[in-house]
């Protein structure tokens, strides 16, 4: 069970003096139970691609399949694959749009038919998950704070129970409490059998949480694989598009100077090595 994507290319506005090429060749699997971080700078096709995996935008060549089947194989089954995968926006504002949190929380599981009564328990149950408090329900989506809309846009997608999760830079705009919530939340539903797919700008918190990292640029692969081989390539010469985390450049820097210190990205880690090694 995953989404493979093969040889993917996306041209925005073919034909038009806007013609766009957003992706270009572009191939990734995502299994259930694994957590694949996508990561390049502004403008490299991370959304793009977010947007292929459920079937929002369709190939201009190449191809996008959801547990086998393609996201052009119709109207049908486009829209079982949304429900597979659900997508959370990278700007809530595009996301949210009914006129209360109830509303909002219930559009998802009412388009699948789920029963009304499922849907109270699923959005009681969901909303705790991720900290919204129940007294929320009867406000406007678009009342709540900046965090507080994430935390909603993430929420009425999981209330659908999806398959796949496609987080496109789900931690902007939550606090740091916020954030380590958040990326405990997604690691348990991972380890309980969801694919996540983490578009983030944030290359350190791709190394520590994914299984797997594809690093685009220019809607180009320059990188597909675990964050060991990804870190491997990043000590040994640049990768396009990434610059090396700030923690990795110091440990690089106390090496140089005779320090033994192992890479890593664990702070504590680092200060206790370095704290053995002025001792010695
Ligand atoms: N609706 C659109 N119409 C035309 N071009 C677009 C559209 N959306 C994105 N593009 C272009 O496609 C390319 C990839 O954009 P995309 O939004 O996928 O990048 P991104 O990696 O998500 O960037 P960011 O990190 O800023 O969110 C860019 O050149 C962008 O200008
Ligand atoms: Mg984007």
């Amino acid at each position: 069970m995953s989404i493979r994507v093969e040889s993917l290319c996306y041209v925005y506005h073919p034909g038009t003096p806007l013609e766009t090429q957003a992706l270009s060749g572009v191939d990734l699997i995502v299994e259930r139970g694994t957590w694949v971080a996508v990561v390049g700078q502004t403008g490299s096709g991370k959304s793009t691609l977010a947007q292929h995996l459920n079937a929002l935008l369709l190939p201009s060549s190449g191809r996008v399949e959801v547990d086998e089947v393609p996201t052009t194989a119709g109207a049908l089954a486009a829209r079982e694959i949304r429900r597979k995968v659900g997508l959370v926006f990278q700007y809530p504002e595009h996301q949210l749009f009914a006129e209360t949190v109830r509303e909002e929380m219930a559009f998802g599981p009412r388009n699948w038919e789920f029963p009304e009564e499922e849907i109270k328990n699923s959005t009681r149950k969901a909303m705790d998950l991720l900290g919204l408090p129940q007294e929320l329900l009867d406000r406007s989506p678009f009342e709540l704070s900046g965090g507080q809309k994430r935390r909603l846009s993430i929420a009425s997608v999981l209330v659908s129970r999806p398959d796949y999760l496609v987080l496109d830079e789900p931690t902007a705009g939550l606090d740091a409490q916020g954030r380590k919530e958040l990326l405990y939340l997604l690691k348990r539903l991972v380890k309980e059998g969801l694919g996540v797919v983490h578009v983030t700008h944030d290359l350190e918190l791709a190394l520590t949480m994914a299984d797997r990292i594809l690093v685009l640029e220019k809607g180009k692969t320059v990188f597909c694989g675990t964050p060991g081989s990804l870190l491997d390539e990043l000590l040994e010469r640049p990768v396009r598009g990434l610059c090396l985390p700030p923690i990795l450049e110091l440990v690089s820097g106390l090496r140089s100077y005779g320090y033994s210190i192992p890479y890593t990205l664990d702070s504590e880690e680092l200060a206790d090595c370095l704290e053995r090694e002025i001792r010695s």
